[in-house]
């Protein structure tokens, strides 16, 4: 304060000695003040070296963070401010977006590099699990606030329109009072892990095809093969009864043969002694033993004739004299022939004839032989008393099949094999000749037919006859004796 001598004379010596002390009051506030100043003065200095020192500390941790931002090329981030705006532009983001970082920094939002239709999509999805509308921007935040992992793949939209899959995720960036100040978006390009995938999978797919077709090609393989077995398998067991039936046929020819000649041998000296005996038991007298004598050799002599003829019939079978036969009717004619016979005569003969068979082609005279033996056989096994039945039946158009059933003794297992074997006989001495049935297989073989047998013991036994409705004479059977087929 300054004071002027007219001030001075109006205050008075009381008014001066106030001011004095006022004026030593004022200059101590003076010096406290400058020595306030000072320390006020030191203060801010501190202060604005702290704050030089913190922006320093800034500066580096600003460049580190750019630095490492920028370190992920491939990776685009991007920084934006509470309304969406870009603070932050990366270089892995210009590289895959194309456009520059002033293009962009406080520029525009990222709503430029989605596709609307994904941003539309991702916003209904929003909406429907908070129950408000969520669009625009707004799906970024929202987004980022779920405070859950949201990386999800988008499709980015460079510069040049461009378009190419991200895998994003989408943080919220908060200020000191935890307020949200803006969002960061890292995404990553998965075009190239995409087409691996996709190339996977398509890879995967031809693996799956290959593995389809070769399980498909093994399975056929594996049908063919169990084809092919079954197949070997029936022509080894054809084979078996082709070998069968050779061993049969050429036993057959040989004892054929032999039979013929022994026959012919045979058969004119049994005449004679036939002759001689007979004139000789004439001219003895009743009670005579030499009458009794005579007989027996007149019986035996009779007996061999048989064997003679039956040798002779069994060297004859090969020639076959076919004509149409009236099946049922040749059946019929045996057994009106056999049952007047004693054998027969506790028998009763069923007939199951197929109405629809008509005639066959065959040596009719052969075919009664075949139906003879076998109905005498039968009647044999049942000791005179039982049911035989005839069954035939046209299997197809080319053949016909005969059951001859009994209900006789059956034969062993051990038998079936030799049953066609010449001269086996299980009947007692003087009664069979065992060639009965080796001479219904030959008729049979000539006239192209099969003949089989099944029979339980004690149960009975079946014949079953096939033979063809046309007969065809094929190669002889000298022909077909296994030398000749061999050689
Ligand atoms: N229906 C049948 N039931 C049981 N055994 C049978 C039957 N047919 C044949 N056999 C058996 O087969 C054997 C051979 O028969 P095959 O007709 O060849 O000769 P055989 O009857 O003994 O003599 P032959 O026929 O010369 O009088 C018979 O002895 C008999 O043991
Ligand atoms: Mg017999």
């Amino acid at each position: 304060m300054n004071w002027t001598g007219k001030d001075m004379k109006e205050l008075g010596i009381e008014g001066v000695s106030s001011l004095v002390e006022e004026n030593e009051m004022l200059r101590q506030e003076v010096r406290v003040a400058r020595e306030a100043g000072e320390i006020t003065a030191q203060l801010v200095v501190s202060q604005f070296e702290q704050t030089e020192e913190a922006l320093q500390r800034l500066h580096i941790a600003n460049a580190q963070r750019q630095a490492v931002f920028d370190a992920a090329s491939q990776m685009s981030i991007i920084a934006t401010d509470e309304k969406g705006m870009i603070i932050f532009f990366n270089t892995g983001a210009k590289n895959l977006l194309g456009y520059s970082e002033a293009e962009v920094v406080g520029k525009m939002t990222p709503l430029p590099f989605h596709l609307e239709s994904e941003l539309v999509e991702r916003g209904r999805e929003l909406s429907e699990e908070l129950g408000r509308p969520v669009s625009g921007l707004d799906v970024f935040f929202v987004s980022a606030l779920q405070g859950r992992p949201n990386t999800r793949e988008w499709t980015y939209v460079k510069r040049d329109g461009t378009q190419f899959l991200v895998e994003m995720s989408i943080t919220a960036v908060r200020g000191p009072d935890a307020a949200i100040t803006g969002v960061l978006c890292a995404a990553m390009d998965i075009t190239a892990r995409k087409q691996t995938e996709e190339e996977l999978r398509g890879y995967q797919e031809h693996l799956e095809d290959l593995v389809e077709e070769r399980t498909s090609d093994l399975e056929a393989a594996n049908k063919k093969l169990v084809r092919e077995i079954a197949e070997r398998k029936r022509m080894f067991e054809q084979l078996q009864q082709t070998q069968q039936e050779l061993v049969q046929k050429e036993r057959l020819a040989s004892v054929g043969q032999l039979a013929a000649g022994v026959a012919h041998e045979i058969n004119n000296p049994l005449g004679t002694i036939l002759l001689f005996a007979d004139a000789m038991r004439k001219e003895t007298s009743e009670g005579d033993q030499k009458r009794e004598d005579l007989k027996t050799i007149i019986d035996e002599t009779i007996r061999c004739k048989n064997i003679v003829s039956g040798l002779l019939n069994f060297a004859r079978q090969q020639e076959v004299l076919a004509q149409e036969v009236d099946l049922h009717a040749l059946i019929e004619e045996v057994i009106q022939q056999l049952q007047v016979r004693r054998e027969f005569e506790g028998v009763s003969i069923v007939r199951e004839f197929s109405p629809s068979l008509s005639s066959i082609q065959a040596d009719p005279g052969q075919l009664k032989q075949v139906f003879v033996n076998l109905l005498d056989n039968a009647a044999d096994a049942m000791d005179g008393r039982g049911t035989i039945t005839i069954t035939t039946r046209a299997m197809d158009r080319r053949q016909v099949e005969i059951n001859i059933s009994d209900t006789g003794r059956g034969i062993p297992e051990e038998n079936l094999s030799r049953l066609f074997t010449p001269f086996f006989t299980t009947k007692p001495m003087g009664k069979g000749t065992g060639l009965g049935l080796s001479i219904v297989y030959g008729i049979i073989k000539v006239h192209r037919g099969q003949i089989s047998v099944h029979s339980q013991v004690g149960q009975g036994t079946t014949f079953t006859v096939t033979l063809p409705m046309r007969y065809s004479a094929g190669p002889s059977s000298r022909e077909e004796t296994p030398s000749s087929l061999i050689g």
